[in-house]
């Protein structure tokens, strides 16, 4: 099996457990607090390589203490992190995260003062060793030329891409990936009011791909090629206990379950399945099974 190239964001994620949500201005104490490997793409990676996948991270760190705390965090989760770019200055990124105890809802507050990752840093790799690409969506302008230039140079393997946020110029991402991820989010900045809406709504920018929208408690839809809607409910834990990276845990088992050779209907279910044992669950260590697939050797 070829390995799975991510590009997007790595980040410092410092968690604070908390017992209620503060109010403005109140003084609080944590119950604990953990530092942990965090970001979109770094946390769809890290769950690739707890279910077997040999996975390299594209991200782009600064020279700092932070960074070096996550190349740690990436080599003990499995993750490659030998194409990791170091910037000139800035810092790396960091979430402070405030984790309620009562329902998991995560509450992010972000920092980033860093350089974005450049075209070059892409064209740089040995592209054609991956058997997938998967793509963060930001820094639209520079990852839509990256996708172009995998198709320019005849890649053969699939290329994903995550619509998390909505950002100018996004959609610019849609007519060259095989499979498009979106959030609840996304819709809702939208104006949709599920997911199927959403899904409708972008088809005719992207007919050749598989469009996935998540929502939370309701589960998660998909749309095939051909048309097809499919819909997988929440598979609920007993206790929802950490929601942070829930959407990255999905997104890692629709490509693991697809680059497998599972059929979307197929993924979409062992997906939402490994998100909703993750949310169960803090962090992300011990995802490692797909619910009705049998994973291949990486
Ligand atoms: C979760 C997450 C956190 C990170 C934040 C970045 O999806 O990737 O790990 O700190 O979002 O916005």
């Amino acid at each position: 099996m070829q390995p799975i190239l991510i590009v997007g964001n790595a980040v410092l994620d410092i968690v604070l457990n908390v017992d209620h949500y503060p109010s403005e201005d109140e003084e609080m104490r944590a119950a604990s607090r953990r530092a942990a490997l965090g970001g979109n793409a770094a946390n769809t990676a890290q769950v690739l390589a707890g279910l077997g996948r040999s996975v390299d991270l594209l991200a782009i760190l600064a020279p700092d203490g932070d960074a070096a705390e996550l190349r740690r965090l990436l080599a003990a989760a499995g993750v490659d992190s030998r194409h990791l770019v170091t910037a000139a200055g800035g810092h790396t990124p960091v979430s402070y995260i405030l984790l309620h105890a009562a329902n998991g809802s995560r509450t992010i507050v972000h920092h980033r003062e860093l350089d974005e990752l450049r075209f070059e840093d892409f064209a740089a790799l040995p592209l054609h060793d991956y058997g997938w690409v998967h793509f963060e969506g930001r820094n639209v302008a520079t990852v839509a030329r990256m996708i172009g230039h995998l198709r320019e140079q005849g890649f053969a393997g699939a290329v994903s891409v995550e619509l998390e946020k909505d950002r100018p110029g996004i959609d610019d991402l849609l007519p060259q990936a095989d499979l498009v991820l979106c959030s609840r989010a996304l819709a809702a900045t939208r104006g949709h009011r599920d997911a199927a809406s959403l899904l409708a709504a972008l088809r005719d920018r992207a007919p050749q791909a598989a469009l996935t929208c998540t929502w939370g408690e309701a589960g998660a839809w998909a749309l095939g090629r051909d048309g097809a809607l499919h819909h997988c409910p929440a598979h609920a834990p007993a206790r929802v206990v950490d929601t942070i990276g829930a959407g990255d845990a999905f997104n890692a088992g629709m490509i693991a379950a697809l680059a497998g050779g599972a059929e979307l209907p197929a993924a979409l279910s062992a997906a939402t399945a490994l998100a909703g044992r993750k949310v169960g669950q803090p962090g992300f260590a011990g995802l490692d099974r797909l619910d009705g697939i049998s994973l291949p050797l990486p």
